[in-house]
């Protein structure tokens, strides 16, 4: 018997020591979430993906009265993304979550997003910087792999 420990690297970043275009992203995750479509569960969820083009392109939760129809906000923005721009790779995305108001703390993807992140980092060839906002602090991951380890993605397809 052998282990094999996988680490995953999470840096923690206060807002100022961010970049201004990923202030901005947060920023435009924050109105994304306060804009989000909630009413079963009133948990606010907004995201924000940068595109390799300097494009900022914002997604938040759609619930539905018949739960499994609704979707999480990271992938209506990816899905957005992508129908906009399908030919721009996507480097960044933030995520914010508001619960009665108030920003919680470094909320993270769903399985099913993390998945459609891989899909799109794949698509691209390229990793993309999942920044979990909270109140004071960032929470940075290099790529959908370190959310994801042995995933399942295109290269066993590809075979
Ligand atoms: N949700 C997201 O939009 N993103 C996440 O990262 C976690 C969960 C949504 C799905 C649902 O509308 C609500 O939050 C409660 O799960």
């Amino acid at each position: 018997m052998r282990d094999i420990n996988i680490e995953v690297k999470v840096q923690s970043l206060f807002i100022n020591e961010l970049s201004d275009k990923e202030r901005q992203l947060a920023e435009q995750a924050y109105i994304a979430a306060e804009r989000a479509y909630a009413p079963y569960s009133r948990f606010y969820v907004g995201a924000a993906v940068l595109l390799e083009n300097g494009a900022i392109v914002s997604g938040n939760n759609q619930e539905n009265a018949a739960y499994p129809s609704g979707l999480c906000a990271e992938r209506v923005a990816l899905f957005y993304a992508g129908a906009q721009y399908p030919n721009i790779p996507v480097t960044t995305l933030a995520v914010i979550a508001l619960k009665g108001g108030e920003i919680q703390e470094h909320v993270s993807p769903c399985g099913s997003c993390r998945q459609v992140l891989l899909e799109t980092e794949q698509r691209y060839q390229r990793p993309i910087k999942i920044l979990l906002c909270g109140r004071e602090d960032v929470l940075a991951i290099e790529g959908a792999t370190s959310l994801l380890p042995l995933s399942f993605g295109k290269e066993y397809l590809d075979k």
